[in-house]
Formats: structure tokens, sequence, C-alpha cells
């Protein structure tokens, strides 16, 4: 039996091919809510082991809530609260292998055991996060850096968030 020797888990679609999922998913249309809530569907339904993915979109000094798939989560973050408020206030994609671990970790689910937040960024700005979470520690890896990163870079791209904010 063959057995994939770069990770233990199996994902059902692959990081390319999700991306281009993506692209598909999102073109011709503009409106970042509506982008918001395909991507986070995509994510969500094709990839292995997530129990929450979604949006935050930075509103003053905080992330509020956008759309997701999952179970119901905090609305309000502050900025340099938690792993999303860190990602944006650091302008960097941070994964968590153990959230148990990480200061002032928000636990919206007790199920989630790793996370990765991308900050959505746009040129320098940063104007929200993508978040996801998983009930296995250490869960995240390179090839989910990679699509996360693609799939918020694909949301900035494509759609209008400055209008809604
Ligand atoms: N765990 C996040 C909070 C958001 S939920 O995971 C959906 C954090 O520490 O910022």
């Amino acid at each position: 039996m063959f057995r994939n020797m770069q990770s233990s888990r199996q994902h059902s679609v692959d990081t390319a091919a999700l991306v281009e999922q993506g692209r598909a998913l999102i073109d011709g249309e503009r409106d970042a809510v509506a982008n918001a809530a395909n991507l986070a569907a995509l994510l969500y339904a094709s990839r292995a082991a997530l129990n929450w993915v979604g949006f935050y979109f930075l509103k003053g000094d905080e992330l509020v809530l956008g759309p997701f798939q999952g179970k119901p989560a905090c609305t309000r973050i502050a900025l340099n609260s938690g792993v999303c408020g860190r990602a944006a206030a650091e302008r960097r994609t941070l994964v968590v292998p153990n959230v148990c671990a990480f200061p002032g970790h928000i636990a919206c689910d007790p199920a989630s055991r790793s996370e990765i937040v991308v900050p959505l960024l746009d040129g320098g700005d940063v104007f929200g996060v993508l978040d996801a979470d998983s009930p296995i520690e250490n869960h995240f890896e390179e090839d989910d850096r990679l699509l996360f990163e693609a799939i918020a870079r694909l949301f900035v791209a494509g759609s209008d968030f400055r209008a809604g904010r």
C-alpha cells in the first residue's frame, strides 16, 4: 500500500486544484461578503479535519466576525488579542500547532487544537484575517499555509472590500 511520506493527512483535493476552484468560484463577483462566504465554504468542505473556517474584518481597532463555516464564534477580537488579533497586528501568517500553548488564545470552539491565521493584506494595509481551526493538534503544515495565503490573496484581489467598511 502506498503511503504519503510528506504528510499523514489525506486531503480530498490538492492545494493547486483548490486555489483554482477558489478562483473560479469568485470569478465575476466582487461583493466581499459573497466571496468570503463562498471561499470559507469551499475550504471547509474540501480540506480535511477543520472545525472552523472564516473571515474577520478590521473595523476600527477590532476584528469583527464575517462569513464562516463551523460553530458560532466570538464576534469581536481586539487587535493584538488572540491568534487573530496578533496575526493582524503583526501582518503575518501565524501557525499555532497547539492553541493551549498560545498565550491569550481565544477559544471559540473548545474542540479546536491547532490554528492558522492569515492576514488580509492590501499593500501595506491589513483589513482582516482568514482563520481556520482544526480539532487535531499540529494539523497545519506548509501546504496549508500556501493554500490559505493563496485564498487570502484571491479574496483581496477579487473583492471590493473597502466599500463595505
Ligand atoms: N482562536 C481565535 C479566535 C477566533 S476563533 O478560533 C473562530 C483567536 O485566538 O484569535
